[in-house]
Parts: C-alpha cells; sequence; structure tokens
C-alpha cells in the first residue's frame, strides 16, 4: 500500500509572519475551520508564547477546531513549552512543536552559544516537552546549513529525548532540490532511531524552490511537508501547500503516495487567506490563480473544447475552482445565489442568505453581470461589517475635485453612541482628502505605510477593492474596503483600519502580533 504523507499547515504561524499581516483571534479561528474542512493533518495554530494575542488564538483553535492535529511553536524555552502546551491541551490531538538553531553562524552569532550547549538544550526541552504531550515536534533551524555530523547527532539527540517528528527546516531557502533529497535520504539511512519517527521537511522560498525541495524530499522519504496557504510566510514566503499537493495528486503516477486533503476545498481556502491576510493571489499564480485555468490563445482554446486533457493536466472542479456556467444578474433567485456561494465555500442559514441576498440584488442592479469576486468580496463586506471592531461607521461622503490635484471631500461618520459627525478636508486628490476629512472627524493619529487598490473583474462597472495599512505605534493595522466607486472604497478601507487602530488601544480586539523566531 502507498504511504501517507501528512500536511502541516503553518499559514496561522509562518504565514503570519509576511511583512504587513495582522490577523485577529476570529479571523484565524475562520481560517483553522477551513483548514479542517480542507483536511490538512496538523495546523500549526501559532505561537502560543510569542504574545497574549497568540496564545488566545491557539487556545481557541484547540478548543474548537477538531479533526487535525493542534500544535504550537516553542522556543527550546521552559516558558515557551509550558505555554504552548497550556494553549494545545484542550485540542483532540495536541502537538508541541520546539524549535532550535543547529547552524554555527546561528548557534555563534545569534544564540553566542557553543554547539554542545545547544545540543543539551534541545534534549531538556524535547523532554519537557515529552512530560506533557506525547506528540512532539522538534525542528532544527537553519538545518541546511548546518554541519551535517551535528544535524545528525542532535536529531538522534532529540529522537532519545522522545520527539516523533523531527522536521528540516531549509529556514533561510538554501537548499537545491537534488542536494536537500540527498540529506533527507542520509537523514533516513543513518540517524538511530530515525524509523520510528516522522522525516517532515519545511522549505523558505528565497530561491524559488521551496515547492520543489518539498517534492524533492517526499521522493526521498519525507511523510511530513510543511508550507502555508498561498505560499505565504516570512521573506519570499513558505511552501505554497496548493502546490505540493496537486503535484502529488496529479503526479500519482510518480510519486506514489496517499494524502487525506480534500483537494475541491484549495480554492475556497485560498481565497479565504487571500480575502483575511490582504495579500493578492497573483494571476498566474499556480493551482489557485485567476488565470490558471484559463486558455487565451485560439489554437489552446479549440483543443479545450474538442478536449480539455489537451492542455490540461488537472481540472479546475479538482482545486474547486467553480463552473461559471450560471450566469448570476439582475434576475436570479436565491437559489442560483445559494448554490454559487456553496461553490466559493460560503454555508448560510436562510436567515443570513436573506440578508445576503438583499446585498446580492442592490450590486445586480448596478452591474450587468455578477462575478464570483465580485460575490467574494460582498461576502467580506457582510461578514467585516458583522465582526470587525467599528467604533465609527461611513454614512455620508461628498468630494469633488479637479485635474490640478487639489481636491475637497466631506464626510459624515456614526460615531460609537449613534451620534453623527461631519468634517471637511482639502487633499491632494480625492482620497487624500477623504482620508484627512475621516482623521480630523475621529481625531486619529495614524501612518498610511500602504495602500492598494484593485479591479475585482473587467469593465467599467467593475468592484474596486482598497487594501490600506496603517501604523500606530509600531503596530500595522489593515483595513479593507470594497466598492464601485473607488474613492468609497478607500474611506471605507481607511475606516477600517483606524477603528482597528482604536479597538486595539482600546484593548479590545487586537490583532494578534506575528510571531518572529
Ligand atoms: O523556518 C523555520 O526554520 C521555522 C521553524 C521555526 C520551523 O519556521
Ligand atoms: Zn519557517
Amino acid at each position: 500500500m502507498a504511504e501517507r504523507v501528512k500536511f502541516l499547515d503553518t499559514t496561522l504561524r509562518d504565514g503570519e509572519q509576511s511583512a504587513g499581516i495582522g490577523m485577529t483571534e476570529d479571523e484565524k479561528l475562520e481560517i483553522a475551520r477551513q483548514l479542517a474542512r480542507l483536511r490538512v493533518d496538523i495546523i500549526e495554530a501559532g505561537f502560543a508564547a510569542s504574545s497574549p494575542g497568540d496564545f488566545r488564538a491557539v487556545t481557541n483553535i484547540a478548543k474548537e477546531v477538531k479533526g487535525p492535529v493542534i500544535a504550537s511553536l516553542s522556543r527550546a524555552v521552559a516558558n515557551d513549552v509550558d505555554q504552548a502546551w497550556e494553549a494545545v491541551r484542550h485540542a483532540e490531538s495536541p502537538r508541541i512543536h520546539v524549535f532550535l538553531s543547529s547552524s554555527d553562524i546561528q548557534i555563534l552569532h545569534q544564540l553566542r552559544k557553543d554547539r554542545e550547549a545547544v545540543l543539551g538544550q534541545a534534549v531538556e526541552m524535547v523532554q519537557r516537552a515529552k512530560k506533557y504531550c506525547s506528540d512532539v515536534e522538534f525542528s532544527p533551524m537553519d538545518a541546511t546549513r548546518t554541519t551535517k555530523e551535528y544535524l545528525f547527532q542532535m536529531l538522534a539527540a532529540v529522537i532519545k529525548a522522545g520527539a516523533t517528528t523531527i522536521n528540516i527546516a531549509d529556514t533561510v531557502g538554501y537548499a537545491i532540490p537534488s542536494n536537500f533529497a540527498m540529506l533527507v535520504r542520509e537523514i533516513r539511512e543513518t540517524v538511530p532511531g530515525v524509523d520510528k519517527v516522522t522525516v517532515s521537511v519545511h522549505c523558505h522560498n528565497d530561491l524559488g524552490l521551496a515547492v520543489s525541495n518539498s517534492l524533492a524530499a517526499i521522493e526521498a522519504g519525507a511523510r511530513q511537508v510543511e508550507g502555508c496557504i498561498n505560499g505565504i510566510g516570512e521573506r519570499a514566503g513558505n511552501a505554497a501547500l496548493e502546490e505540493i499537493i496537486m503535484a502529488l495528486d496529479t503526479r500519482k503516477d510518480l510519486f506514489n503516495v496517499e494524502m487525506g486533503v480534500d483537494t475541491t476545498q484549495l480554492y475556497p481556502t485560498s481565497r479565504m487567506v487571500s480575502r483575511i491576510t490582504g495579500m493578492a493571489v497573483q494571476a498566474n499564480k499556480a493551482v489557485v490563480g485567476e488565470n490558471a485555468f484559463r486558455h487565451a490563445s485560439g489554437i489552446h482554446q479549440d483543443g479545450v473544447l474538442k478536449n480539455r486533457a489537451t492542455y490540461e493536466v488537472m481540472q479546475p472542479e479538482r482545486v474547486g475552482v467553480p463552473s461559471n456556467r450560471l450566469v448570476l444578474g439582475k434576475l436570479s433567485g436565491r437559489a442560483g445565489l445559494q448554490s454559487r456561494l456553496e461553490a466559493l465555500g460560503y454555508r448560510l442559514g436562510r436567515e443570513d442568505l436573506n440578508k445576503v441576498f438583499e446585498s446580492f440584488k442592490v450590486l445586480a442592479d448596478k452591474k450587468r453581470e455578477v462575478s464570483d469576486r465580485d460575490l467574494e468580496i460582498l461576502m467580506d463586506e457582510e461578514h467585516r461589517a458583522a465582526t470587525e471592531p467599528i467604533s465609527y461607521h461611513l454614512d455620508h461622503i461628498h468630494f469633488a475635485g479637479s485635474d490640478d490635484d487639489v481636491a475637497t471631500a466631506t464626510v459624515r461618520l456614526i460615531g460609537p453612541d449613534g451620534q453623527k459627525f461631519t468634517d471637511a478636508s482639502v487633499g491632494n486628490g480625492p482620497v487624500d482628502a477623504v482620508c484627512k476629512a475621516i482623521d480630523r472627524v475621529i481625531g486619529s493619529r495614524v501612518k498610511l505605510v500602504d495602500f492598494n487598490v484593485q479591479a475585482a473583474t473587467e469593465g467599467l462597472d467593475s468592484i474596486g477593492t482598497v487594501v490600506v495599512r496603517v501604523e500606530k505605534n509600531g503596530q500595522i493595522y489593515t483595513g479593507r474596503g470594497a466598492s464601485t466607486d473607488i474613492i468609497v472604497a478607500s474611506a471605507k478601507a481607511y475606516l477600517s483600519a483606524v477603528n482597528r487602530a482604536l479597538a486595539a488601544e482600546e484593548g479590545a480586539a487586537a490583532p494578534a502580533a506575528g510571531a518572529t523566531p
């Protein structure tokens, strides 16, 4: 029988280390629930000791999400291990994931220790974790730049101390597939006790090789791979899980391994992670990009019309990309809307569906055709309206400008107690004027660090989505807004980010700080 490859998803931990990303506890829980639907084997829910927000996020996920193993990352220090256990102990199947640098460059220059001390520390902390939890993973950080002899010695020692998974971390994305496969093979052949544990790999994408390295490692016998949805993560990101999964699925003939994942949940998961993190998926991204199953050239279209296999190695339905045979517009009914929403990964009760149907009708009046992207944006807006910390609502907006860059804007906001506040400002263009008018009403002192506008679909009636990131007291807050009017979308996005900053200041719903090992 073919052996099983397990997937550890670290979107909520390493993924959150992407520059500029901050997810709320509720958003993390929402992603974790979707990862359970995708049926990944292990969810690395966070780094419990890194912040109170992360501790709460891991605890909530451990309590609520059934199916996958729930893991917390932990430095090889006693307090981290204790906190990791305190957070994951509620899970059906808990795991503590201990890591410690193994390369000389990190041992000498970052830890300022020597190899012997580090080896002792690794063993001691694996033993400590083992007292709490039978499932313990150990990662030698920067394993691919570690002297082999020392790496093997460390792996043997932590296995003896009780580690059940050893994770070969290509922390800085230095590995090359052929060498990486050789390293995994050598580990499997020479490290004492390795036959009793799972060999895992964790690859970063600094050289664009994270997925290739992961696949090479599987061919060499690794039976757990770690990665993030959409390949997000520290610096150039982690291995994109959807790409590894579909490579194994499509080339089963070569890899001959089993997986437990439901591949049809890949697209809904990718869309969810993109909208929650605000990190767009590039159109030509493998597996989940907008163009991944679109054929532009006449010859390709001709072939696909006759038989899709002529130019497609996998079918869009296999990764959950909905087929768009039914056009949604102002004449569509609830049933049509519900069926399309389900294909996009949304399951709504009758009451929620009725609410969404109202907003859908308003949008359909403005647009000839409502696309999947439009629906996702609409759902995102509904979701945020229901869950975001909102002190100020946008009630009315008026702006005027000319081509000499000077614009004026008036905004009316509804405040926490229902009072209405109106103010106006001039600015360097209408978006600037609108943001300044909002600042005048709220008295907010945030710094705009990123402003990103995207048209959701083609055509002049497209919905524009705006993502802004603002900084306050060293913390980044992301806000999103959508509208067929780009200035209104900008105002909503800016206000959403300011609302988040206000909530954090008041100590409510602060975004969990990204942990950076
Ligand atoms: O990249 C890395 O080394 C990590 C470890 C903590 C597993 O993320
Ligand atoms: Zn990593």
